[in-house]
């Protein structure tokens, strides 16, 4: 069997929804402790819902493969429904992953909440904050 899927291998060469957004309302950066690799997300929200998401990803062919798929997943969507995305939704999405390479989706999940979190803030709206744990925390990362 193929180390990645075919999934996996269209995402990573035919990436959806790469590149910035310079009038985004709110923007996630996260970064991998452990191989440095960079992730950001930008998000355009109108009344509660994501009308058009970007994404920046200096990383690995997983983690574009993870960010192509997550911007997918999340456009269109109220927020309430997009900071329940996980990495294995993502992973799933993707029908899979390499078990090494699955904190590679961990970004893409952490980039979406951080991004969100952006707009919560620059908009004085409250949240709660279980909904944004500390970076590092992720309880599915354990890399
Ligand atoms: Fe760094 Fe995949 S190896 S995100």
């Amino acid at each position: 069997m193929a180390l990645y899927s075919d999934k996996v291998m269209d995402h990573f060469r035919n990436p959806r929804n790469v590149g910035v957004m310079e009038d985004a309302d709110g923007v996630g950066e996260v970064g991998n402790a452990v191989c440095g690799d960079i992730m950001k997300i930008y998000l355009k929200i109108r009344e509660g819902i994501v009308t058009d998401v970007k994404f920046e990803t200096f990383g690995c062919g997983s983690a574009i493969a993870s960010s192509s798929m997550a911007t997918e997943l999340i456009k269109g969507k109220p927020l309430s429904e997009v900071l329940q995305l996980t990495n294995r939704a993502v992973t799933e999405a993707l029908d899979g992953l390499p078990a090494h390479k699955l904190h590679c989706s961990v970004l893409a999940e952490e980039a979406i909440r951080a991004a969100v979190k952006d707009y919560y803030d620059r908009h004085g709206i409250a949240y709660d904050p279980k909904d944004f744990p500390d970076e590092g925390s992720c309880p599915h990362c354990h890399e």
